[in-house]
């Protein structure tokens, strides 16, 4: 099983990606790599936090696992099935376990539909046939993210940003999915508000017993609602880690960046091509061959221009994709394959 490329991932984690490949076809006859050969995985009641700047892949990573649209190559295996093996109807039918919410709820909400029917609308599909019944599901749902089901009849522009994200919340919910991929949920917001949202989803995601995938820019957030934390830079991850670790004794150099860019973390400034010191992003079209970190990274030599660092063990736990880590490799760990990569 062992091998160059191959990752040990586990068999009974509730979600596991493995190489996945996401190319987008732009013009020029260029294409841009936006997700190349990652693999990672989650248990069931897990948080795993997805970090990284602007364009490196994060959210085509989450609409990858939803096969929106269904990636270039790799698996994506949920609660034992290959999602990119189903039918578009097993698909279909799949996915209502899955459930994705953004960044901008406004804009994801149709400002024309009455609350109930927005969070109902999943409902007409798969939910129970009976009216009532959906109505009373509705009501419960909205009730769960802390607004009044009396406003159900009012419409998205009548609520706050806050609001309109535990709209977008419930309207998630109500199918009762088992794993919520929530794409920078709550950037948008003000950010005395996004405690407030933070904490209904982890409030949520016990009493719903959900699996999360959550990314945002920063790191704050990410370190306090995951259970681990992967970076992403430039379509692969380079590290992962459990926040306290990755926080304390970042392994990567690009990780090393993001945290000295981050000293204050301000959510309503998330970092950006601008605010990350040490070089501009390559293009996605024309990554750096070896190490795609390289063209940035102080410690760079020729070994990372030839050869791509692979996810290694630096402590339990604790993976890096770097030849040159922050920290030493114990001789024991460093040549064990990784359960995330
Ligand atoms: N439909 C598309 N067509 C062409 N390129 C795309 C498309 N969607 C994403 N990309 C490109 O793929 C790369 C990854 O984009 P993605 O949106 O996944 O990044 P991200 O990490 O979510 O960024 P952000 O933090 O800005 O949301 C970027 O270079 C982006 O421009
Ligand atoms: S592999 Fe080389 S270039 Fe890449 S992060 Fe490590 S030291 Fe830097
Ligand atoms: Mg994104």
């Amino acid at each position: 099983m062992a091998g160059t490329g191959d990752i040990h991932l586990r068999d009974n984690a509730l979600l596991r990606v493995k190489d996945l490949n996401v190319r987008f076809p732009v013009s020029g006859g260029r294409v841009v790599q936006a997700v190349s050969g990652i693999s990672f995985d989650i248990m069931k009641g897990e948080t795993l936090g997805l970090v990284g700047e602007s364009g490196c892949g994060k959210s085509t990573t989450g609409r990858a696992i939803l096969q929106l649209p269904k990636p270039n190559s790799g698996e994506v295996v949920f609660d034992g099935v290959d999602l990119t093996e189903l039918s578009p109807n097993e698909l279909r039918r799949q996915r209502t376990a899955l459930q994705m919410i953004f960044q901008d709820p406004i804009s994801s909400l149709n400002p024309r539909r009455r609350i109930a029917d927005v969070v109902a609308e999943p409902l007409r599909v798969w939910g129970p046939s009976d009216r009532r019944e959906q109505q009373l599901k509705v009501e419960a749902m909205l009730e769960a993210v802390g607004l009044d089901p009396a406003a159900k009849n009012r419409r998205p522009h009548e609520f706050s940003g806050g609001q309109c994200q535990r709209i977008s919340i419930a309207r998630a919910l109500v199918l009762e999915p088992k794993l919520i991929i929530c794409d920078e949920p709550v950037s948008a917001l003000d950010v005395s508000v996004q405690a407030q949202i933070l904490n209904l989803l982890e409030d949520l995601k016990v009493q719903y017993e959900l699996t999360l995938v959550f990314v945002a820019h920063d790191l704050a957030v990410v370190k306090n609602i995951s259970d681990r934390v992967a970076v992403m830079y430039l379509g692969k991850i380079c590290e992962v880690a459990d926040p306290d670790e990755l926080y304390v004794r970042p392994a990567h150099p690009y990780t090393e960046l993001l945290l000295g860019s981050s000293p204050v973390p301000d959510p309503n400034h998330p970092l950006d091509r601008e605010m990350v010191a040490g070089g501009e992003l390559p293009s996605p079209t024309n990554p750096p061959s070896g190490c795609r970190y390289r063209t940035r990274c102080e410690r760079a030599d020729e070994q990372c221009a030839v050869l791509e660092p692979q996810l290694r063990q630096v402590r339990e736990g604790h993976f890096v994709a770097c030849h040159h880590p922050l920290v030493d490799v114990p001789v024991s760990l460093g040549e064990t394959r990784v359960a995330v990569g």
